[in-house]
């Protein structure tokens, strides 16, 4: 498999799971298209042409041509230099490793981030917080990730891969909805009593039972073992980075009653127990893994010749179905 043939197909899963919806994706791309063909001088120059297919600011190939074989590779949540160090060793001892998956954004896939974070509008609008609320509120949020990410130093993880001749892509959003929705399926839609039977619930989940082996398992941040759950949803699993801490408010209104998170800032645990939301922190790389695993075993029913180096949080774990 080629690297664009990964990478057309992760964009296609990340579709599927997305909770835009297929169609209004499709519009937003049709609409894009439109804006590019009219684009001239400076607009045009400074165009990013990979927005007129791609649907995720987030994901991209941030090395190689597309053209590099890429079926035995080296998947890690995050890959900067020391694990470009890393794979360029273990080329050097024998092993074949065509390329890097990386699962937290690198380079212009980072530089772009903020602009993923509006899919958050289409999440809380799906537990009934109205888009209007939910755009209002996330807009001063994505400027301030915009301008705190613009000072980063964001290539070099790219220009380490281009001296190693390392084919690198980043894959976020699209891992992250696919988790979002795992986690929505096996254990939102199920009844509990009690917060205690939700963190039992998640901790049968092969990724979660390995980290919470490994003295990182889910826990409860806001409410307690025995507080009631009311209407429970995974909404801070995708959506690029955490919101801003007024949806705590915004979903408590809209009678949300517990929240599954990947991580929550000591703000946002401050502001859910003001308005009585409970907050399960799911570990977070346990639950990055899972996204990735997902992704991955999808990958594997079209290539047979994918082999997985698990590095840096990831671990690998195999699904048919689920
Ligand atoms: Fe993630
Ligand atoms: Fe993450």
């Amino acid at each position: 498999m080629k690297l664009n043939q990964f990478f057309k197909k992760a964009v296609d899963l990340g579709v599927t799971y997305d909770p835009r919806g297929k169609k209004s994706i499709e519009k937003m791309l049709k609409k894009e298209t439109e804006k590019m063909k009219k684009l001239e001088g400076k607009e045009k120059d400074f165009y990013d042409e990979e927005r007129a297919w791609n649907p995720f600011p987030d994901c991209r190939i941030i090395n190689g041509t597309g053209e590099e074989e890429f079926n035995r590779i080296m998947v890690g949540i995050d890959i900067e230099t020391p694990e470009m160090l890393l794979l360029d060793r273990l080329r050097e001892r024998g092993e074949k490793i065509d390329g890097a998956l990386i699962h937290h954004p690198e380079g212009r896939a980072l530089a772009d981030l903020e602009k993923i974070m509006p899919v958050q509008v289409d999440l809380l609008a799906s537990v009934g917080v109205p888009v209007n609320v939910a755009e209002g509120l996330l807009h001063d949020r994505m400027g301030k990730i915009w301008r705190s990410i613009h000072a980063d130093n964001l290539f070099r993880v790219e220009r380490a891969a281009e001296l190693l001749d390392i084919p690198a892509v980043c894959c976020h959003t699209i891992t992250d909805n696919m988790v979002w929705k795992f986690m929505s399926k096996h254990i939102c839609e199920h009844e509990y009593d009690n917060l205690g039977e939700i963190l039992n619930a998640i901790m049968e989940i092969p990724e979660y039972v390995q980290y919470g082996k490994k003295g990182n398992p889910a826990i409860i941040v806001s409410g307690g073992k025995s507080s009631r759950p009311g209407k429970l949803y995974a909404t801070e699993f995708t959506g690029g980075t955490n919101g801003p801490e007024q949806f705590f408010e915004a979903k408590a209104r809209a009678g949300v009653g517990t929240i599954l998170s990947m991580h929550a800032t000591e703000k946002a645990v401050e502001e859910a127990k003001k308005h009585h939301i409970h907050i399960i922190q799911c570990s977070h790389m346990a639950s990055d893994s899972l996204g990735v695993n997902l992704m991955l075993d999808e990958i594997k029913k079209v290539n047979s010749k994918l082999h997985v180096v698990p590095v840096s949080g990831f671990i690998r774990v195999e699904r048919k179905k689920w």
